[in-house]
């Protein structure tokens, strides 16, 4: 039987108790696969790392080990809500590692796009081996490979070290939730107790911030996104609307603006809101006018350097969700 090959009369999992079937059957598969040895995970805090890192917490506590680097490209408090969820309440055995000095000066100067991801996703794995190198006695690669990884890339991600580990560092793969799809995995999410905000979180790109830091990336303006980030996912939430996916961009020019009767030369914040099935095509949802305005008053007076709020009405095609 193919491991990877979701069976055709497997059932959707899509009420409490089949996610709750499903965590049993799961627990017990883990024990026996694992046994008594250790198994090693990157913690993202997305949802399928969050998933997987919950399940494995269930079925063999402290032997797994979670590693969480935080690149610096983090939104507003998401790593410290992987410490709060992991190692305060489920009292996983997780390590944090705060690599956003190495990651920013890495990317000192760096405009171009590909070369950006090239480098955070390089940095990634190098960060993630020292830790694992680190570590004795791991014998598991835990993995939140979800099923629609394995049709897109024809069971290739499955099979390898998804991270790109060097050879010698050589895991075997524990992957959980690899035949579900990820409406599964946020239903197994929730019957694991994990919070609303971590199993509904939109989707967010590896290199996280850093593809909306346009550009050079600029400490300033890197705060600035986060800030202005922030302040749009809580009043996005307080409306109740249900948007695929949000986020601001902070442009790498300046524009005129004036503050205090003072001219000012700050950064533009760009609001960015899609809805779409598949990321392949996308539309821009009409956020009321008065949520905007409120919206943009926030951002002026309470993000530094910032002058100028837009929003981005633009489908997708032509323009891609992400502006980088
Ligand atoms: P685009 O910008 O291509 O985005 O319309 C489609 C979806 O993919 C996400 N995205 C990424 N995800 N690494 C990721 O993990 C990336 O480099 C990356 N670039 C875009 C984007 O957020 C959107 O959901």
């Amino acid at each position: 039987m193919d491991n990877n090959k979701r069976p055709a009369d497997m059932q959707r999992i899509n009420t409490p108790a089949l996610a709750e079937a499903f965590i049993m059957e799961q627990v017990e598969q883990v024990r026996a696969q694992v046994g008594d040895k250790k198994v090693l995970l990157a913690l993202s805090g997305g949802v399928d790392s969050s998933v997987v890192a919950a399940l494995l917490i269930k079925a063999i506590g402290k032997q797994l080990v979670c590693v969480h680097v935080n690149h610096g490209l983090m939104r507003k408090g998401e790593s410290e809500q992987v410490i709060e969820v992991f190692r305060n309440q489920m009292d996983a055995n997780l390590i944090y590692v705060d690599a956003t000095d190495r990651f920013l000066d890495l990317l000192a100067g760096v405009d171009e796009p590909e070369k950006k991801r090239k480098i955070i996703g390089g940095e990634f794995i190098k960060v993630f081996e020292e830790e694992a190198r680190k570590l004795e006695g791991i014998h598991f690669l835990a993995q939140g490979t979800i099923y629609p990884d394995i049709l897109e890339s024809d069971g290739v991600k499955a099979h390898h070290n998804v991270g790109g580990l060097p050879e010698d560092l050589h895991f075997e793969l524990v992957e959980p939730v690899r035949l579900l799809f990820k409406d599964e995995v946020r239903e197994v999410g929730r019957a694991l107790g994990l919070p609303v905000s971590m199993v509904e979180r939109q989707p967010f790109p590896g290199p996280g911030l850093g593809v909306r830091c346009l550009g050079a990336i600029t400490r300033d303006r890197l705060a600035a996104l986060r800030e202005s980030d922030a302040i749009l996912r809580e009043e996005i939430a307080a409306t109740g609307m249900n948007i695929w996916q949000f986020f601001t961009v902070v442009p790498d020019f300046r524009s005129t603006g004036v503050r205090d009767g003072k001219r000012a030369f700050d950064w533009p914040v760009i609001i960015r809101a899609v809805n779409t099935v598949d990321a392949m095509t996308a539309t821009v949802p009409e956020i009321p006018w008065a949520v905007l305005q409120k919206i943009t008053a926030r951002i002026l007076e309470e993000v530094p350097g910032v002058c100028r709020v837009l929003y981005d009405l633009t489908p997708k095609p032509v323009g891609t969700i992400e502006w980088e």
